[in-house]
């Protein structure tokens, strides 16, 4: 014959066990090192992730009809950068030289000169880009032709497509990620 199970009373019950400060420090230790981690993956992840971010903003712009820019001459162009805030305002408008060759043939040129940066000018009198800051000279095709710059001026990857002339506006040319 079984006994009804008596229940306990309250001075039999377990008493509750106080929460000792070295439990305390641990669990918040975790919470922090947790908090930190998250903190610390953010930029990680952002740094991982920069590469699909990069084409999703990367697009093709038109600088306008072909009738724009008459065979061999250069003129100069401005878009509108693809990567851009609404505060940029006048800033996001970048310029850039479009060269027609003859045809569908362009070159198009990013207006930095290739030693510091300086915007390059095109004097049409004598067919180069020269540059006001230390008398950076760029031949017509691009080319050094004299003074500081190393090398000749950046371009653009660039396409014709329904009349209009199309450059990849979110990839500045540089050494690193020159012309497709
Ligand atoms: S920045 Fe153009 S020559 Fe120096």
């Amino acid at each position: 014959m079984s006994e009804a199970v008596k229940p306990l009373q309250p001075s039999e019950a377990t008493p509750e066990k106080p929460v000792s400060r070295r439990v305390f420090l641990l669990k918040l230790g975790i919470l922090l090192n947790a908090i930190a981690a998250a903190l610390f993956a953010v930029p990680v992840i952002g740094y991982l992730a920069s590469p699909m971010r990069k084409f999703a903003w990367m697009s093709w712009i038109s600088l306008g009809p072909l009738e724009n820019f008459p065979e061999s001459q250069t003129r100069l162009a401005t878009y509108r950068n693809p990567y851009t805030k609404p505060w940029d305002g006048m800033t996001a408008n970048i310029p850039c030289w479009v060269r027609r060759e003859h045809g569908d043939n362009f070159r198009v040129f990013a207006i930095n000169c290739t030693h510091l940066g300086c915007p390059v000018r095109w004097f049409p009198e004598s067919e180069l880009f020269m540059c006001p800051c230390h008398g950076g000279v760029f031949y017509s095709d691009g080319e050094r032709a004299s003074g500081p710059p190393p090398r000749a001026l950046y371009q653009y990857s660039h396409k014709v497509e329904n009349g209009q002339l199309w450059i990849k506006a979110g990839q500045l040319p540089t050494l690193g990620e020159p012309l497709a």
